[in-house]
């Protein structure tokens, strides 16, 4: 479904994705998992092409699309939403206009089934009847969750999740799994979710990526990677820290590279 090789992206000096290679098969949850700063985010966004990669090749549904101009590249993203980090919200727009944003500006529906799917998606996020609420009266979970509702409204085939989960109480991070798990299970959705949170990651995923400068280190079924004997992984899913913070990765595991 979604094909990722050779991928490369670069911030002037810093090589950010470096030959990175991914495979997501239809109808599959793929969880990435990776420290603050290691790409994550970029790798969505490469996907959903709102940073063009510098090498390498990106299929989705067996299409080439990192050559794509931004009028073809709008017809693949109608069948796939990304739920962003921050909620990346129309801070001018109320909570229905944000929801129906997608759908308004790309699809022809009549106005009464646009608002009964935007009263449908809050209401699968737990958020019933906040349509005119504006951003700025949300708090952060509410915000994450009212991204997810613009997306879920899409009903698209793939969804790419980044930290769907973080800044959300325990029994909301919880409830967004249940959705994740229940999109996949009934709706045979693709997704690519990357989250921090290793409960999350081993409740939710078919599939476990690690991602470790710039490329892919370790990728299996949740107990393949919980099982994992390579140091970074360990470390990762233990959460354990061994130095300074900029520093203890090469303390301990600069003879890897
Ligand atoms: N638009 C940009 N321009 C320049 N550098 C960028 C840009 N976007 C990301 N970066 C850099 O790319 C690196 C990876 O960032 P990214 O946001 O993908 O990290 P992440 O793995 O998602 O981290 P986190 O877990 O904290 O969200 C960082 O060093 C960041 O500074
Ligand atoms: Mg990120």
């Amino acid at each position: 479904m979604i094909e990722i090789s050779h991928l490369c992206k670069a911030f002037e000096s810093n090589m950010v994705l470096d030959d990175l290679n991914l495979f997501i098969k239809r109808g599959e949850t793929k969880v990435i998992i990776g420290r603050s700063g290691t790409g994550k985010s970029v790798l969505l966004k490469n996907v959903i092409g709102l940073i063009r990669p510098d090498y390498g090749s990106i299929k989705i549904h067996g299409k080439e699309v990192t050559n794509l101009s931004e009028r073809e590249y709008n017809k693949i993203r109608m069948e796939m939403g990304m739920v962003f980090q921050g909620g990346a919200l129309f801070d001018s727009m109320n909570v229905a206009d944000n929801v129906a944003f997608i759908l308004n500006e790309f699809m022809r529906l009549d106005e009464k089934t646009v608002r009964d799917r935007v009263k449908d998606a809050l209401a699968l996020v737990g958020l019933k009847g906040i349509e005119s609420m504006m951003p700025s009266e949300l708090s952060g979970g509410m915000k994450k969750r009212v991204s997810l509702a613009r997306v879920l409204c899409m009903e698209p085939q793939i969804i790419l999740y980044d930290e769907p989960t973080s800044e959300v109480d325990p029994i909301t991070a919880d409830a967004i799994n249940n959705l994740i798990v229940e999109m996949h299970d009934k709706l045979k959705v693709t997704s690519i979710v990357v989250t921090h949170d290793m409960n999350a990651a081993f409740k939710i995923a078919d599939s476990i990526a690690m991602l470790y400068r710039g490329k892919v280190i370790a990728e299996g079924k949740p107990d393949e990677i919980r099982g994992s004997r390579h140091p970074v992984v360990q470390q990762f899913i233990h959460g354990e820290s061994v130095g300074p913070i900029s520093e203890d990765e090469h303390l301990v595991f600069g003879h890897i590279k």
